[in-house]
């Protein structure tokens, strides 16, 4: 996989043969992305699956449930490795040889793996029409190629509507602490020459209020059957900005990243550590010994939602209804 660490300034590729080293590779965003750690997960119990020695069926299954945990444990919010570990573990119990099982979980793996970007380009199929010719995109984070296996979610959509011949610029957001937007998706925009302007995060409003924005496309991490989504912090402000400038506001999300288990309050924001804050990218910004607060998600609401765009199509408000309907 890329190590998207290094990104924008190294393009370099790591390569894992054992489930520990994925999981230390979520917890520390070489690779990152909801629906990308969803799939790195998956490899990480299929690496799991071809190492285990184990010559019965309940010992394989017990490996397989101790690199399961390990891969859980990294990182809470995004629902997609959620769903990506319990994809797997659903094929290993179901075989009734360990050689059956091994063979399953690759063969699983990689379905997986084509699955995302063929899902990730109807889903840009299906929100492209919602982008008019000449448009300026607001965006959150990487919701690009890079956080899935190809193609994107919120890039998806635009990279479709680019395929249509519509011109589009997106503007990005630093989406500090950790740059996903300055480094990644800015990154993935240059390369693929599709417009876009970086902007800090603290510019939105003002490019709002200017009537520089024409809509907001995210992604989201996890969104709940009560149409609360969660994505990279500072969607909600977006989302607030958006609903004050009488812009739309659509979420972008596959069928893996909907969570219809939970209502929002359930759900666990990851707190990450404080040197993404007070470093950037290694320098010290802030004095020695000040307390931080570093919630890496937020929460948007469904009444600030003007549609989601799925991979199954629009899903309007009310949203709760609309979920249960379109996604069962
Ligand atoms: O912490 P990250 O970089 O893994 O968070 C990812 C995001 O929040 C993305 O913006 C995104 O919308 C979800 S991935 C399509």
């Amino acid at each position: 996989m890329i190590d998207q660490t290094a990104l924008p300034i190294k393009l370099t590729f790591v390569r894992y043969t054992r489930p520990e080293q994925v999981a230390e590779a979520i917890r520390s965003m070489v690779v990152r992305g909801a629906p990308a750690i969803g799939v790195a997960a998956a490899m990480g119990l299929a690496l799991a699956a071809v190492r285990s020695r184990a010559t019965k069926l309940p010992d394989f299954i017990k490996d397989m449930e101790a690199s399961a945990a390990l891969l859980r444990g990294t990182r809470p919010t995004a629902v997609n490795l959620f769903w990506g570990i319990d994809r797997v573990m659903r094929v290993a119990a179901s075989a009734s040889t360990v050689r059956g099982a091994k063979d399953a979980v690759s063969a699983e793996v990689k379905a997986m793996e084509e699955e995302d970007v063929a899902v990730n380009r109807r889903l840009g199929r299906n929100g492209a029409d919602l982008i008019k010719n000449g448009d300026t995109v607001l965006t959150q984070c990487n919701a690009g190629a890079l956080a899935t296996v190809g193609y994107g979610t919120a890039l998806g959509v635009v990279r479709a509507a680019v395929e249509q011949g519509k011109l589009v610029k997106v503007l990005v957001p630093e989406t500090r602490p950790a740059l996903q937007g300055a480094r990644l998706t800015a990154f993935e925009l240059v390369r693929d020459r599709i417009a876009c302007t970086l902007i800090s995060d603290t510019a939105v409003g003002y490019m709002m209020s200017q009537g520089r924005i024409d809509c907001v496309i995210v992604g989201a991490d996890r969104i709940t059957r009560d149409g609360y989504v969660f994505n990279k912090i500072g969607t909600y402000q977006e989302a607030v900005l958006a609903n004050r400038h009488g812009l739309p506001f659509y979420p972008t999300a596959p069928r893996s990243t909907f969570d219809l288990s939970q209502t929002h309050d359930r759900v666990i924001i990851e707190e990450r550590g404080p040197e993404e804050v007070v470093e950037i990218r290694g320098r010290r910004v802030a004095p020695r010994g000040i307390p931080v607060a570093n919630p890496a998600f937020d929460m948007t609401p469904p009444e600030l939602v003007t549609a989601l765009i799925t991979d199954r199509g629009l899903v309007h408000p009310p949203l709760s209804e609309n979920i249960a309907r379109l996604i069962p």
